[in-house]
């Protein structure tokens, strides 16, 4: 399990790679600056932002020992000269000191949602409000999430079916919609706010995005086989089947896309 988790999460950073680097360069790391990345995964937005700029300090933490290990070798790779520290850690209990970062970025972390079905959070506000503790005085907090996608080129009905059975949002409160994101900074009092989205165009498609696209849709929708017809899910199946004649990415006027987008606040205190 441990293991597909790190290869889902190798395969979904290659593909969202420009995406994620885009919205990195637009926070503007300054030397020296104190980074907080939570949580960090298997370290490849930490590379990113060392890529970006290379004089600044960076904190990565995670739940996951495993994922650490990740991140640890991959920057020592990188970015052999540079200390970065990587802690184990809940995103729900930081334990860490206040007014000390200037920028703390948290991807794909804060999902609001049921803890059994493997969300870190069931609402925001505790964790958003730990962020602005430990943030110092003009810093940014920097919430990002996969917000949209259109990835099955012909075949809009299966694609909008199989949307529907996602579990994120169903039955969901409104207000913990990640399109709310400026909503729970508001409510924390958080009033300077940006947002920017970050789209991942698909087209001309190399050998690899070929390769890597059904197991990224696979990551989207596998669990939403049992929600759907038998007819929508077998149709599916064959257009990402790259034995199939009906596979759709490696046609050459394939296209998709996908879009991050990025809620930023900044601190004042
Ligand atoms: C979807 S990944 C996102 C990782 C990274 N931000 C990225 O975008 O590649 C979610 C991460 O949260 C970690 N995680 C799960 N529960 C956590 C918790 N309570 N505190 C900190 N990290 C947690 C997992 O180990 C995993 O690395």
């Amino acid at each position: 399990m441990e293991h597909n988790y790190v290869e889902s999460l190798v395969l979904s950073n290659k593909m969202n790679e420009k995406a994620i680097r885009k919205a990195i360069k637009d926070l503007e790391l300054f030397d020296a600056a104190n980074v907080l990345d939570v949580p960090c995964g298997i370290g490849n937005h930490i590379s990113y932002m060392l890529d970006e700029n290379p004089n600044i300090n960076v904190t990565g933490i995670d739940f996951s020992k495993n994922h650490l290990a990740y991140a640890q070798e991959l920057n020592q790779k990188h970015h052999p000269n540079i200390n970065c520290t990587f802690q184990e850690g809940d995103i729900n209990n930081l334990g860490l000191p206040d007014n000390s970062f200037d920028f703390i970025w948290c991807c794909d972390g804060l999902y609001p949602g049921d803890k059994e079905m493997g969300m870190l959070v069931e609402e925001p506000y505790d964790v958003l409000r730990d962020f602005v503790r430990i943030a110092k005085s003009g810093a940014k907090i920097a919430i990002g999430f996969f917000t949209s996608k259109r990835l099955l080129a012909g075949y809009p009905i299966v694609e909008a079916t199989l949307a529907d059975a996602e579990i994120f949002t169903k039955n969901a409160n409104p207000e913990l919609d990640i399109l709310c994101t400026p909503a729970w900074f508001k409510k924390i009092g958080l009033t300077k706010i940006e947002v920017k989205s970050y789209a991942v165009d698909l087209y001309n498609l190399d050998k690899n995005m070929i390769e890597w696209l059904p197991t990224f849709c696979n990551l989207i929708w596998a669990q939403s086989q049992n929600k759907v017809s038998e007819e929508v899910w077998q149709q599916y199946t064959d257009i990402i089947d790259p034995k199939s004649a009906n596979f759709i990415f490696d046609k050459d006027s394939y296209t998709g896309l996908f879009t991050y987008t990025i809620y930023i606040a900044t601190v004042e205190k």
